[in-house]
């Protein structure tokens, strides 16, 4: 079974996440995506909301589930023998990044691939960290992130410019 990992902080997900979620589930028999908890960072969505965000945008799609790591993403996929990983590039600035990345990744456990989707044109400007700024100043999100996330957004951000919104980083 052709089992791969798309890894991210997805704080929160976007409609380009979920792009290459919908893209990805059909390349694969099955797809994780696996939420990054970083303790050091103060996220806008906990894990927990994150998890919930995205198992209901991909209810959809029976081979995605979703699943969360700390520390390196290469010990994560060892332990459950993960050999894929999943990730999209946006534009000249994400790759060398992700090259990086990659390559890294690569050296510490030599038996993954790193499968790579370009992002749909329609997307291709959207990041979490636009979005993180946008929800800190009140912009309307509307078309960049999907229907719940922009529901859960309004709920914990709905007051814009006053200080509910000193969470957002
Ligand atoms: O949503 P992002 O920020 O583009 O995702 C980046 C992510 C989570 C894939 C990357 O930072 C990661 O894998 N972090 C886990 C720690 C790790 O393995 N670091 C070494 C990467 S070479």
């Amino acid at each position: 079974m052709r089992i791969a990992v798309y890894p991210g902080s997805f704080d929160p997900m976007t409609k380009g996440h979920l792009d290459i979620i919908e893209r990805g589930s059909k390349m694969f028999d099955k797809l994780v995506v696996a939420i990054l908890v970083n303790s050091s960072k103060t996220p806008c969505f906990t894990t927990l909301e994150r998890m919930e965000m995205i198992e209901e945008s991909v209810k959809h799609l029976e081979n995605v589930q979703v699943e969360h790591f700390e520390g390196l993403l290469v010990h994560y996929m060892e332990k459950n023998n993960y050999k894929y990983v999943l990730r999209g590039l946006r534009a000249l600035a994400d790759f060398e990044n992700e090259f990086q990345m990659a390559s890294m990744n690569k050296k510490l456990y030599p038996e993954i691939e790193v499968v790579i989707l370009m992002t749909n044109i329609k997307y291709s400007f959207i990041s979490s960290t636009l979005i993180r700024e946008i929800i800190k100043f009140g912009g309307d999100l509307k078309d960049m992130v999907p229907e719940l996330v922009y529901k859960k957004i309004n709920q914990k951000y709905g007051r814009v410019n006053d200080e509910d919104n000193s969470a957002v980083k």
